[in-house]
């Protein structure tokens, strides 16, 4: 977190002093550091340039499209889930050519999309969608790029909500399945099955289940091989952690080795789809304390942002840390710093040592760049809250308040409900 230091006792993003942007901007908001976003891209490049590696950001980390604008402008391409995905890449300038579509679920209708974009290559999760697409790109008079996406039955030992490898999850096809995909679909004339993927899960933080994942397909691969079918494209997924309080994780050099390696043994294109290692150290949340409580067992202190707005301590028991923007001299005192949802799900530390709090003081998440507002909801009817960006001295909104006004003006009430009587 290098474009976030303390100047005169006040936090700033880089050349931007926080006061600036509490001062235009309400909190709660999430402010990011684009030269953080340069920096972590520029380093995975580092290692990768020319290579046969095609970076495809997992828009899912982050999707917000300056975001997205700045991958693009460094040559980046993108790992999609969704239309929405897609279609937001596309307007932020990355090539179809470098576009992946992933997932578990993909409708006719965003597959019929991807298939008419010419992305580079559509990752087939099961027999039914490997079906489905062959009877639209025929429809459509197409031969289309796809990947299969393995699951390697390994364990990433990560949380278990974010783990997608091993047998029990919903993620991918055994070797098994894959091998006769191969042998009965490899000459259809409406798909060239051209790649091979795997993502084995995310926040992982130990390189040994990546070396495992990445030897088992690799030995699929020469196996493929000797029976004459060459694999253009080797996608590994996505998957390094990033340090959020004292954890250890990967050096992007380190994961970068096992990937040459590999490179080096097969003739094949490499996709890397990382998603929070390029965004999650360049984002924070900026927060007001609302209230301080003392019950029974805690000090509360209530802030103005919920679990609706970032919600990974409440889904996966994660912790951000918390600071305050100003550093004071005062002593710290343990906090247990809650949102304002009506769920008790809504706390973000529990007990935690904090420089003495008081009404109005305001404090931030450090390190929620990634799966932040991209996970955001208006539970309990709040807005969605804006975002920011800054860049050495500019800064600017990338995302709007949304308003309740608007929210509700989605909605409507059928005219029977009027007839209903009491
Ligand atoms: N590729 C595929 C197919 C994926 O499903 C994912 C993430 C990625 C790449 C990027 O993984 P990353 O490099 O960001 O770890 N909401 C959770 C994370 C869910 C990740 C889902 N898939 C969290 O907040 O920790």
């Amino acid at each position: 977190m290098n474009d976030f230091k303390f100047k005169n006792n006040v936090l700033h993003v880089e050349n931007v002093s926080i006061n600036n942007l509490i001062k235009k901007f309400d909190t709660p908001f999430y402010c990011y550091s684009a030269n953080t976003i340069i920096g972590k891209i520029n380093e995975f490049k580092k290692y990768f340039d020319n290579s046969n590696i095609i970076i495809c950001y997992a828009v899912k980390a982050n999707p917000n499209i300056a975001i997205l604008k700045i991958l693009s402008k460094l040559g980046c391409g993108a790992e999609v889930v969704s239309i929405g995905e897609l279609l937001r890449t596309l307007k932020a300038g990355i090539s179809n050519n470098k576009i992946v579509f992933s997932g578990v679920g993909k409708t006719s209708e965003e597959l019929e999309y991807a298939i008419k974009k010419n992305i580079l290559q559509i990752n087939v999760e099961s027999l039914d969608e490997l079906r489905l697409i062959i009877k639209i790109s025929k429809k459509l008079k197409k031969k289309v790029n796809l990947g299969l996406r393995i699951n390697p039955n390994i364990d990433a030992k990560t949380h278990s909500k974010i783990t997608t490898g091993t047998k029990n999850d919903k993620f991918g096809l055994d070797i098994e399945t894959a091998e006769k995909i191969y042998k009965n679909y490899n000459n259809n004339p409406n798909i060239k099955i051209l790649g091979l993927s795997i993502h084995i899960g995310s926040q992982i933080t130990n390189i040994n289940p990546f070396v495992r994942a990445f030897s088992k397909i690799t030995n699929f691969i020469k196996k493929l091989n000797k029976n004459k079918i060459i694999i253009k494209n080797l996608d590994l997924g996505g998957g390094i952690g990033i340090r959020y309080n004292s954890e250890r994780t990967i050096s992007i050099g380190l994961y970068a080795k096992k990937i040459l390696s590999i490179s080096k043994q097969l003739k094949c294109n490499i996709i890397l789809e990382p998603g929070r290692i390029l965004v999650g150290e360049s984002g924070i949340l900026v927060s007001k304390v609302l209230y301080l409580k003392k019950s029974l067992k805690n000090h509360f202190a209530i802030i103005d942002t919920g679990m609706n707005d970032l919600i990974r301590p409440a889904l996966y028991n994660s912790e951000h840390s918390i600071e305050k923007i100003r550093k004071e001299k005062n002593s710290k005192k343990n906090y247990t710093i809650v949102g304002p949802i009506c769920e008790t799900a809504d706390t973000f530390i529990k007990k935690s040592s904090i420089k003495k709090l008081k009404i109005n003081d305001v404090i931030y998440f450090k390190n929620v760049g990634a799966y932040g507002a991209s996970m955001s909801s208006t539970y309990n009817s709040r807005p969605i809250i804006p975002e920011i960006m800054v860049y050495k001295k500019n800064f600017g909104i990338i995302r709007n308040k949304e308003t309740v006004v608007k929210q509700i003006s989605k909605e409507k009430i059928p005219s029977w409900i009027f007839k209903i009587k009491n």
